[in-house]
């Protein structure tokens, strides 16, 4: 059923396939970025995983208080991985919400962190979505920016051209620029403190409106409400599009189907295993209950 590739399992979907059970990492950078931060741990036993996937993180101490929170492991994107002298050192971009993501931003180097992943289904480049595409089009809002940092890298690496488009409400949820390599980033943002004054989606419409736009497939990720605003937009103009989706997620592997989303067609997919990467016509909304912060 799965491949090997240098040090990784590969299933036949591509996805990277996780080893067995949480390793324990040391947290190598912890730093701001904006309004939220960003914080490394060195994975010294786990694979480079692909754009995408997800883990599972836990602080190994002061994990939960007197309150009894937060005792499950907290989802988390990676945001970049690159192979250093030891291991493969995984960059997260954190948004502080609740116990869990404060914790982990709180972080400090030299404490140990639970991590189990990479977990979930990866994106898939332009030319297997479809052979006629030829670049890429990013769509990021918020801290929703963190998996696209990754594809941008990825897709660079591989010589697919790509356009970045992030947004963000104001100032204080804004980060994570400089885990983009890219010098070309198009920024909106709705106080206007940075680039155009409004949605990243109007800064799509206009990309879509291009005699290009059917050369490109679109990849997002972000709140509900831009995610689905992204997706209708591709669908009616015939866009091929990728959305990174969240659900609230207790175990990452498939087991206690709490992440589960309605797709097209009836039924449903658990986001963790089947996704969280998705097609847009995987689903009839990305207003999945739940989700957004
Ligand atoms: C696949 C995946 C990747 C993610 N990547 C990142 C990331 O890169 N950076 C980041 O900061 N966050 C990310 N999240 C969201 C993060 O897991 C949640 O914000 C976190 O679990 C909240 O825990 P908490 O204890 O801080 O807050 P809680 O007290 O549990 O919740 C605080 C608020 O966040 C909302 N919330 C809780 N869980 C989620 C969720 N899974 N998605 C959306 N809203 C939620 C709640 O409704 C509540 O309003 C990701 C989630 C998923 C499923
Ligand atoms: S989070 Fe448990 S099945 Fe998906």
């Amino acid at each position: 059923m799965s491949r090997t590739a240098g040090d990784q399992r590969v299933a036949v979907d591509g996805r990277v396939l996780a080893p067995m059970g949480r390793r324990r990492c040391q947290i190598v950078a912890n730093r701001e970025s904006g309004g939220y931060r960003v914080f490394s741990a060195l994975d010294r036993d786990g694979p480079t995983p692909r754009a995408g996937q997800f883990y599972m993180l836990a602080a190994a101490e002061r994990w939960g208080g007197e309150d009894g929170r937060p005792y499950l492991p907290r989802a988390f994107s990676v945001a970049l991985a690159e192979p250093v002298e030891g291991g493969v050192r995984l960059d997260f971009l954190v948004e502080g919400v609740g116990p869990g993501t404060e914790r982990l931003a709180a972080l400090e180097p030299g404490e140990a962190l639970w991590a189990m992943g990479p977990l979930g289904r990866p994106f898939a480049h332009p030319r297997e979505l479809d052979p006629e595409l030829a670049g890429a089009i990013l769509v990021g809002g918020g801290v929703g920016s963190a998996p696209l940092a990754i594809l941008r890298a990825e897709l660079s690496a591989a010589g697919i051209p790509a356009r970045t488009l992030l947004g963000f409400r104001d100032i204080a949820h804004s980060g994570g620029l400089d885990l983009f390599t890219c010098s070309e980033l198009r920024l909106a943002s709705e106080d206007g403190h940075a680039g155009h004054r409004g949605l990243v989606t109007d800064l799509l419409a206009v990309l879509l409106q291009g005699d290009d736009a059917r050369s490109a497939a679109v990849y997002a990720c972000g709140p509900p409400a831009m995610l689905e605003a992204v997706r209708s937009m591709c669908a009616s103009r015939e866009v091929p599009t990728q959305l990174a989706l969240e659900t609230p997620m207790a175990c990452g592997f498939g087991a206690c189907f709490g992440c589960a989303v309605p797709i097209a067609g009836g039924g449903y997919m658990r986001l963790c295993v089947d996704g969280p990467v998705v097609t847009g016509e995987e689903i009839l909304t990305a207003l999945v209950e739940g989700s957004g912060h």
